[in-house]
Formats: structure tokens, sequence, C-alpha cells
């Protein structure tokens, strides 16, 4: 068993390994002058399991070709099963024609690693309409998560907490996490208008008295999401927020924005960020171990 860490994932992959204490190699990757990708494999891979570790942020198609290549080429040099991980996994938020002429583009994603790789592990993958990773992949897909994590988190690190959803699809993790606690959550609605236009209320009333107030959510990518939870909490005289999240995507300055507002932000390491205190290499490390081939199960 080899693991080979692809440039979205240097550090989590070395450190995984060393979980393991599996041989680790870092994928050679570079450019030609017109940008075109160079890969190569700079030791033997035949009969080998591989294990491609590799998280999709930043130029995501640069990491998604990657892959691709990388798969290619390890079925052409003939190593015996080829396993991507994926601390996250990008394109599942796209999962239907919204509008008529438009990509369905994690069918296409999931059509274009078909080829070259025999099974995938992804962490908290964003699920919207489709219900689980068998209905998007043909090879077998292995979901994990990391909310436990979270859980422990917040149990050693914060008093009186109360866990906001942000909006429904948060339901499962909020609920779920508050239960592990033993604490209250509260779920609020949104809607979403744009990629950068959402507006999220509080349609309930909620006891905040003597709590800190915990939005927990998968990804926090542009932000508005999270500021504008934060608003709402902030109306009913909230002071203490801290918000969380698996995948801190963080861009257009969305950590920042949060800051300003008034929130703590925390993220887990599956993308590098400076808020990244969650570490999830012993989650996919030991779910890699415990899961032998012949026993891949797919989550529920
Ligand atoms: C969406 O349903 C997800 O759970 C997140 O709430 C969303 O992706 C966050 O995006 P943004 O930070 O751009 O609002």
């Amino acid at each position: 068993m080899r693991l080979i860490g692809c440039t979205g994932a240097v550090s989590l992959a070395k450190n995984i390994a060393k979980i393991l204490n599996c041989d680790y190699e870092k994928l050679y990757t570079n450019k030609f002058p017109d940008g075109e990708l160079y890969l190569r494999f700079q030791r033997n891979v035949s009969k080998e399991n591989i294990y491609l570790i590799q998280s999709f942020y930043g130029n995501i198609n640069d990491k998604l070709i990657e892959v691709i290549f990388a798969g290619n080429t390890l079925r052409d040099l003939c190593a015996k099963t080829i396993t991507l991980v994926a601390p996250y996994f990008p394109y599942l938020r796209q999962d239907k024609r919204f509008n008529y002429g438009e990509a369905i583009s994690i069918e296409i994603v999931a059509r274009l690693l078909e080829n070259c790789i025999d099974e995938i592990y992804i962490l908290d993958p964003h699920l919207h309409r489709k219900k689980s990773l068998r209905d998007i992949f043909k090879f077998p897909a292995v979901m994990l998560s990391a909310y436990p994590l979270i859980v422990d988190y917040i149990k050693s690190e914060i008093k009186n907490p109360l866990i906001i959803g942000p909006d429904e699809e948060s339901y499962k993790w909020a609920q779920a996490s508050a239960e592990k606690i033993g604490c209250d959550y509260a779920i609020l609605e949104k809607k979403r208008f744009s990629s950068r236009h959402v507006r999220v209320s509080l349609n309930k009333k909620i006891d905040v008295n003597n709590k800190t107030i915990v939005i927990v959510d998968d990804i926090i990518s542009t932000g508005h999401t999270i500021l504008e939870t934060i608003k709402n909490l902030k109306k009913i005289g909230v002071k203490k927020i801290i918000c969380i999240c698996i995948h801190g995507i963080f861009i257009e300055g969305a950590l920042e924005k949060i800051r300003k507002a008034g929130a703590k932000v925390i993220s887990c390491n599956t993308i590098p960020n400076n808020v990244a205190r969650i570490d999830v290499s012993r989650i996919i490390g030991e779910n890699i171990i415990i899961k032998p081939k012949k026993l891949v199960v797919f989550e529920q």
C-alpha cells in the first residue's frame, strides 16, 4: 500500500501515512511553459495498492486534471488498485440542471473518474438532491465524516453551547451533534437566490440566555450564509458566536467578513487555511485501515 500526496493534500497525506505507518510519496508535477500539466510517478507502482490523496480547492480544475492524469497513468502502469481519498470533493452542489442548457457538473466529473479510479473515499460530501454517493459514482464510494471531531471540539472547548444550523440541510448534522453533546439546537430557514445572495431567517423563538452560540455548517464558501445567520442572531441580542465548519473554502474575504461581523471561526483541515484547528487525518487514516477492500461498505 502506498499513499500519494497530490498538490491539494500534501501535508494531510503525510499525516495520514504516518497514522497508517505506510509508504508515502509526494506526486511529482510540473507545468510546461504554456500551462500544460506534466506528471510523473518516480517509483514503480506496478501491482501496488495506490491511494491518491487530493483535496479540491483553489484551482479546482487543475487539481481534477491532476487526478485524472494520475489515475490513468497508474492504470497504464498496472497498479493493483487505485483509490482516491478526497478530504474535500468539488462540484457536488451542481447536481441537477436548474436551468435549460446547464451542465450537471457532478455527473460529468464522476464519469471522468470512472475510467481511472477503482474506489473513492469522500469526507462529508455535500449531498443535496442526491441521497447517496451511490447515486453519483458507479464504483465503490465511501462517505466519511468529521462531525465526531466537531462534537469533541465543542465538548472540550465550549461551555453552554447552543447549536445553530443555518438552513434545513444542516438539520441532520446540527441535530446529531447537539444530541451527542447533550445541548439544544435550532435550525434557521434559508432561501438562496444566487451563489452570492442568500436570505436566512429565524422564524421561531430561541432561548439564547447564557449560551455560547455555535453555528455549524459543512461548507463556508463566500460566507454569505454565515453572515446572514449572524445578522439574525445579533437581532435577538446574541453576543458570543463561534462558527465551525468542515470545509473552510473562505473565498472573497469570507473569513475576514465573518470575523468583522463579530464571530470566531474554526474549521477542519480538509482545506488548508489559518483557522484549521480540527485535524481530520486520524478519521481518514483509521477508516482506510478498518475497511479492507473486500469489505468496503457504502454509506446508508
Ligand atoms: C449549502 O447548502 C451549504 O451547506 C453551505 O451553507 C453553503 O455552501 C455555504 O456557502 P456560502 O458560504 O457561499 O454561503
